[in-house]
C-alpha cells in the first residue's frame, strides 16, 4: 500500500476507530496506520499490557475492572504526541470521559455492520467475555447495538459501511479522514 498524504490539520489528529466486536476495527485499523505511515494502538493491547492480566481475566473480576483498565488506556492513546491509529474496544464509547477524549483528540470514524456479518466475523473461537454465551450471540450482538448506537453516533465524525473486504473499508475510512 502507497503512503497517502493527509491534510495539515488531519496530519495532527489521530485517526479512531469505533463499533462493535467484529467490524474489523483491528484489521482495518492496521492498513490504515500502514497507508498514513503512523503507528497502529488497539485499546485492547494497551489494556492488557496495563493490567498484565488478559481480558478474560480481569472480566473474571467483573466488568468494572476492565472498564477501569481501559477508561486509563484510552486517556494513554489520547494523550500521545505522536498522530496514531486507534482501534478501541466495542465498549469504549459508552463512557463519557473516553468519548471526549477521543473527539478531543481524533477524527472518529464509525465502522457499521449487521449482526449476521458481525456473528460470521466473529466465528466460534471468540474468547470475548461477552459473547461467552455461544448460543445467544446473535441476540447479545443485536442488544448491544441497540444500546450502544446513540454512543457510537454521539462520538462519530463520520460513518463507514464495514461490510467490505479489509482493503475495501480501510480505502472507505482513509476517504473519511481526507488522506489521499
Ligand atoms: C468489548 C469489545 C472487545 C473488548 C472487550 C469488550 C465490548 O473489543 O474490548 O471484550 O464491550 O464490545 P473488540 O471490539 O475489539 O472486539
Amino acid at each position: 500500500m502507497s503512503c497517502r498524504p493527509v491534510s495539515v490539520v488531519q496530519s495532527k489528529r489521530h485517526l479512531v476507530l469505533i463499533g462493535m466486536m467484529g467490524t474489523g476495527k483491528s484489521t482495518v485499523g492496521a492498513r490504515c496506520a500502514e497507508s498514513l505511515d503512523r503507528p497502529f494502538v488497539d485499546t485492547d493491547d494497551v489494556v492488557v499490557q496495563l493490567a498484565g492480566a488478559t481480558i478474560p481475566e480481569l472480566f473474571e473480576k467483573g466488568e468494572h475492572e476492565f472498564r477501569r483498565h481501559e477508561h486509563a488506556a484510552v486517556a494513554i492513546v489520547a494523550q500521545s504526541p505522536e498522530p496514531l491509529v486507534i482501534a478501541c474496544g466495542g465498549g469504549a464509547v459508552l463512557d463519557a470521559e473516553n468519548r471526549n477524549a477521543l473527539r478531543g483528540s481524533g477524527f472518529v470514524v464509525w465502522l457499521q455492520a449487521p449482526v449476521d456479518v458481525l456473528v460470521e466475523r466473529i466465528g466460534a473461537g471468540s474468547d470475548r467475555p461477552l459473547l461467552a454465551d455461544t448460543t445467544a450471540r446473535a441476540a447479545t450482538l443485536d442488544r448491544l447495538i441497540t444500546l450502544r448506537e446513540p454512543a457510537y453516533s454521539a462520538t462519530a465524525d463520520a460513518a463507514v459501511d464495514a461490510r467490505g473486504a479489509p482493503d475495501e473499508v480501510a480505502d472507505k475510512v482513509l476517504a473519511a479522514f481526507g488522506a489521499g
